[in-house]
């Protein structure tokens, strides 16, 4: 199969659909990838790295979508690439159709084959294309966090980790999924107290049984989360329920409780955020402060350390590139139940319900 990686042109994403390595597996395989000239650069993959894993570089972004039967990246099409996507190309990237309806509508007359990497699911119910992400996240919150607490960006001035004779930092963790214990985990190595909340006690019981014992799982409720606002520097909102807005868990009136230099970063930011008082921010200005509490709310942490989050997310998407290539997407969506999930609109029809439902159709 011909496979197209084209230069993601969204306003600062530096990520990238393949890495060199991807390229290898694919043309072991016998197929052909194609990636736009200077694709991989932010990601810190050059031409002549592509070139030497077997790619063919191609200068435009038309050229790319023009040749290809699977086109491979990671954000939406842009408004640009709308006519360039072919009727029966394959393009396999994140699309969240039910945050923008004249992408669907793009889409639909495209007649290609959109599948989205953040519908396919496994059998448990969780999301294999968007788990990385949630781990990058969840390790550099605690790393910008850390950074916040210092008292020249109005931190309480404090260093996580204390010293000898100085207790450390305390750390308080608003949900134990993905980012969460991936939050607990870097602060614990960090030498911080950490104090993991949740509503599901699997979760918890699992925490338990694998954290040191500097840190501890409570159960999430209001009583909990005031007691713990008042003696945690630095507060991690990490909670999410499935398909809705986060629940509002420190409310405006919280703030006041808190000591001056409290550090919030809400990961949960992109369904809401988990604090009454966040609002995304950008890489360009992170932060700002409300009654003393410094809120840091990105709403797309991965972007800062693209070489990274290009890494973690090829190498969970590999596996389906690799599959609907070598079987093409009928046959790969019907031998895997995961991957059928991922099929959003198939030649002008849309066939996943919540898209459906999002726009009434
Ligand atoms: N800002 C970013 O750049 C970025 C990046 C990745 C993920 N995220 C977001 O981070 C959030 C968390 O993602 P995840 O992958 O860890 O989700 P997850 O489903 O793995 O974990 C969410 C946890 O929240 C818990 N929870 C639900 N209600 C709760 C409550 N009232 N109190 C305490 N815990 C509660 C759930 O039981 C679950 O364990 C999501 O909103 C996700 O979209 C943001």
């Amino acid at each position: 199969m011909k496979i197209g990686i084209p230069k993601e042109i969204k306003n600062n994403e530096s990520r990238v659909g393949m890495t060199p390595a991807g390229v290898y597996e694919l043309t072991k395989y016998g197929h052909t990838v194609y990636i736009q000239s200077t694709a991989g650069e932010g990601s810190g993959f050059f031409d002549n790295d592509y070139k030497k894993a077997g790619a063919l570089i191609l200068d435009t972004i038309g050229q790319v979508y023009g040749i290809s039967e699977m086109i491979v990246k990671v954000k939406e099409p842009t408004e640009v690439e709308y006519a360039l996507v072919q009727p029966q190309q394959i393009v396999f990237t994140y699309f969240h159709f039910a945050s923008s309806e004249a992408l669907t509508e793009a889409m639909i007359k495209s007649k290609s084959i959109c599948i989205a990497y953040e519908t396919v699911e496994d059998d448990e119910g969780t999301l294999p294309l968007l788990t990385p992400m949630s781990e990058v996240a969840g390790r550099m919150a605690i790393q910008q966090g850390a950074k916040y607490l210092e008292k020249p960006v109005k931190g309480r001035g404090v260093l996580l980790g204390g010293v000898p004779g100085v207790a450390p930092g305390r750390v308080l963790v608003l949900g134990a999924g993905i980012v969460g214990i991936q939050a607990a985990k870097m602060a614990a190595g960090l030498g911080a107290h950490v104090t993991i909340l949740d509503i599901n006690m699997k979760r918890l019981r699992y925490v338990n049984d694998v954290m040191p014992p500097h840190v501890v799982t409570e159960f999430s409720n209001e009583f909990n989360i005031r007691k713990h606002i008042k003696t945690h520097d630095l507060i991690i909102g990490g909670v999410l329920l499935k398909g809705a807005k986060a629940p509002n868990l420190i409310t405006k009136d919280m703030l006041k409780e808190m000591r001056p230099g409290t550090v919030i970063v809400d990961v949960a930011v992109d369904q809401g955020g988990c604090v009454e008082t966040t609002k995304p921010t950008t890489h360009e200005d992170p932060i700002y402060i409300i009654d003393d509490v410094v809120h840091y709310c990105v709403a797309n942490m991965p972007g800062a350390v693209p070489h990274t989050s290009t890494m973690a997310l090829t190498n969970v998407t590999l596996p389906y590139v690799i599959k609907l290539a070598n079987l093409g997407w009928q046959k790969a969506t019907e031998k895997d139940a995961c991957l059928q999930k991922g099929l959003n609109i198939v030649e002008g029809e849309i066939v996943y319900d919540e898209i459906k439902e999002a726009f009434q159709i």
